[in-house]
């Protein structure tokens, strides 16, 4: 019977003889006398054998390779004064090792060092394809760890606290829309019918609330088939929640509580709060983005009242379409950024060229003060704008004003872009910060260009704000994100509830009212028997947890994830299926391999 975990042994448990199970870490041979390090989900333990003391344990503890799986039972010592070990929070004991017993060894070469001694290096095709060995690590136990924390808290809170309750909602649904692609699958019974997996399950925990349910939350798998990135995963873990005749207010209240709750519980971070907030507009005129990182500053500049009447093409006709010219201003950007890196082929105009700048302008503000400039703008900008310009981005010498000139869409996006860059290259951002804030009114729609239609920002199940319900078009929604440093990691709204409204939102991003029924008529009948108000949020737990853990992807955070190509490397999925199961489906495939 094991008696302890390897992690928590110390010095209070010395004299005590301890049945202990893991993997043998590491294995080292000193004179003649064998350590091992003893691994388990907890932590190393040190583990001596000696030929002389242990005589027993020693021939099995030299036949022992990295991996092998062992029971040990042994007495705990007080390690040499030379050899503790400040480190390893068992670093001052080690156990001299009574008795070996081999549970299974290792009988296959190794794909990489499991050791936490070794380095990290190694290719994540491999980590994924053998994701037991990855997980044993101690960097990725700790996450897994650490993910558990964080919906531990999360339920004491919620259930204990607030009164809410979980509750599962369908896998094999409807579509939910959420503006990304559908997972579906053909229903064998149902011939030539399809189930959606759920994008989120937004239209069940509504339904909830018409059904009297009042406080809701689900850590439930959402699935999207969207393009992937390190923060993005075609299957992925919300925190769900939903609230009945609760004010958009009181419901950014709960959720500042639950998160300070959850940096205390596993950080032991006492977050200021009220959070900060910031209007989407203003995002947008400051960073470009509406999920700004504010541990630095590097804010945008709007200069196109300066310029719409210059001389330069370019501005001008920007702005006379509807764009805008704005400054990304970069204090000591001058010598850094040569022109060669701003011009075609250089690394800062890629960055800008892919966010869809056609180039970029540039103002130098020289050591003593000089203004250097080249090309159209040197010569179409009077003195006065130019002093306008530095003044307005209050440009000491030293400075870089890059210059965006496009529709408003491009000119943030390349900022934004740029701005993230130039933070990383010039190491502006303090990675201890913790910048948490609210974007709040959000539009209700933003345009599709390509399908030429309004599309909803959030989903269309946000309620438009009650002083712009008079024209919904250009209507604010009662629709709230959180934002931390730089991440998406919640959003939420009040909802509609009235059916009417509901029509009218449905209308303006261009169903039909036929097409509405068939899609959601359930949702507009449930709205007639009596739905209260209601609103809620959803945090993005994968993403949450990347960063508590400090990671770059959420990969590190999930137990099982998918590469970039939505593969599951250890299973290899997804694969071919027989042709019979096909068939049963009512299902045939169009693809043609290529040849
Ligand atoms: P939204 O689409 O904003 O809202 O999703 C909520 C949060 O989920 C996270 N997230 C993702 N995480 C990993 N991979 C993805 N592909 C992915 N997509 C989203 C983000 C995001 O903030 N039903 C609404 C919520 C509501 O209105 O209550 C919804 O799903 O952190």
């Amino acid at each position: 019977m094991r008696t302890h975990y390897c992690g928590e042994l110390e010095k209070t448990h010395i004299e005590k003889t301890v049945t202990i199970y893991g993997w043998v870490d590491r294995r080292r041979d000193h004179g003649g006398v064998i350590f091992l390090d003893l691994r388990d989900r907890t932590g190393i333990v040190q583990i001596v054998s000696d030929p002389q003391r242990t005589p027993e344990s020693y021939e099995l503890a030299n036949d022992l390779r990295n991996e092998y799986v062992v029971e040990i039972i042994g007495k705990v010592t007080q390690r040499p004064e030379e050899s503790l070990n400040t480190r390893i929070p068992t670093g001052e004991i080690e156990i001299y090792a009574e008795k070996i017993t081999l549970l299974n060894a290792v009988r296959k070469q190794l794909p990489f060092q499991v050791s936490t001694a070794d380095t990290e290096n190694v290719r994540e095709d491999l980590r994924l394809k053998y994701r037991y060995l990855d997980l044993r690590r101690e960097r990725m136990a700790k996450n897994l760890q650490l993910r558990h924390q964080v919906i531990k808290a999360v339920r004491r809170y919620l259930e204990d606290v607030e009164n809410f309750i979980e509750v599962e909602t369908p896998i094999l649904t409807r579509s939910t829309p959420e503006g990304a692609r559908d997972y579906i699958l053909p229903s064998r019974v149902n011939e030539g019918e399809w189930f959606a997996l759920p994008q989120s399950p937004q239209l069940f925990k509504q339904i909830l609330m018409v059904s009297g349910c009042d406080r809701y939350y689900q850590v439930a798998r959402c699935f999207r088939d969207e393009d992937l990135r390190a923060d993005r995963q075609p299957e992925f873990t919300q925190l769900d929640m939903e609230m009945s005749f609760m004010s958009a207010e009181e419901i950014i209240e709960l959720n500042e509580k639950l998160v300070c709750h959850i940096f205390k519980t596993v950080k032991n971070i006492d977050l200021p709060h009220p959070f900060p907030r910031l209007t989407y507009a203003e995002a947008m005129e400051r960073y470009g983005c509406d999920k700004p990182d504010t541990r630095y500053g590097l804010e945008l500049v709007d200069v196109a009242d300066i310029l719409k009447d210059s001389g330069f093409k370019v501005f001008t006709d920007a702005i006379k379409n509807g764009g805008t010219v704005k400054i990304l201003p970069i204090p000591n950007g001058n010598d850094a950024i040569s022109n060669v890196r701003i011009k075609p082929g250089g690394d800062i105009f890629k960055e800008a060229s892919e966010a869809g700048a056609r180039g970029l302008a540039y103002i130098r503000v020289r050591e003593n003060g000089e203004i250097d400039t080249i090309g159209a703008i040197k010569d179409n900008l009077s003195e006065e704008q130019k002093q306008e310009i530095l003044r307005r981005t209050n440009a000491k010498a030293g400075h870089l004003l890059l210059f965006a000139a496009a529709d408003t869409a491009t000119v943030n996006k390349t900022l934004d872009r740029l701005r993230q860059f130039v933070a990383k290259e010039f190491k502006l951002i303090d990675s201890e910060k913790i910048n948490l804030l609210w974007v709040v009114d959000f539009p209700m729609f933003e345009w599709n260009a390509d399908e030429k239609r309004l599309e909803a920002l959030h989903h269309p199940f946000t309620a438009p704000h009650p002083d712009d319900i008079n024209d919904l078009k250009t209507a604010r929604a009662q629709a709230y994100d959180l934002v931390l440093n730089g991440f998406e990691v919640g959003g939420g709204s009040r909802r509609i509830y009235q059916r009417e409204i509901q029509e009218q939102v449905f209308a303006a991003i261009g169903l039909t009212p036929e097409e509405a029924q068939s899609k959601f008529g359930f949702l507009l009948e449930a709205f007639e028997y009596g739905t209260p108000p209601h609103g809620g949020i959803a945090f993005g737990i994968d993403r949450l947890v990347m960063l508590l853990a400090g990671e770059e992807s959420i990969r590190d955070v999930i137990a099982f994830p998918k590469t970039q190509q939505a593969r599951c490397l250890l299973t290899d999925a997804p694969s071919g299926v027989d042709t019979k199961q096909l068939k049963e489906l009512h299902v045939a495939s169009t693809y043609k391999p290529k040849v």
